[in-house]
């Protein structure tokens, strides 16, 4: 089915100048930008994105890296788009993802992994939601 997802292009991306080269591994698997800015999050905006993470140890440098740069959030449509941009991006781990993803080839660690992702339909819809009004998604 046609379904949509929520990406983050992540600052260690951004400041790369990997932004072009990240959205052609969208638009090659076949994956449309629906939607899509720059912004730098605010450190409320990190905190709530990620806050299913909040016990985590790894949440607090997590957030701090999130604000550290701008990201580019996009809304990307296609067949199956939400299961298609977790193969394309790879595994959370660049050391465990598949040669040709985007963790395989630009993530600088496990947490500076240039992407993030929604992991189900439930959760694209809320981290779609949580950056974009339904205005501003143009299929
Ligand atoms: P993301 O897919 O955005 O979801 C949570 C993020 O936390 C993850 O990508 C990484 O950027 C970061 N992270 C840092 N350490 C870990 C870890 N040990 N396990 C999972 N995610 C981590």
């Amino acid at each position: 089915a046609i379904e949509r997802t929520f990406s983050i292009i992540k600052p260690d991306a951004t400041k790369r100048n990997l932004t072009g080269k990240i959205i052609s591994k969208f638009e090659d698997a076949g994956l449309r930008v629906v939607a899509s800015k720059r912004i730098h999050m605010t450190q409320a905006q990190a905190e709530g994105f990620y806050a299913v993470h909040k016990e985590r140890p790894f949440y607090g440098d997590l957030c701090s890296y999130m604000v550290s740069g701008p990201v580019v959030v996009q809304v990307l449509e296609g067949e199956d788009a939400i299961a298609k941009n977790r193969e394309v991006m790879g595994a959370t781990n660049p050391a465990d993802a598949a040669p040709g993803t985007i963790r395989a080839e630009f993530a600088e660690s496990i947490e500076a992994n240039s992407v993030h992702g929604s992991d189900a339909p439930e959760t694209a819809a809320e981290e779609i939601k949580f950056f974009f009004t339904d205005d501003e998604i143009v299929g």
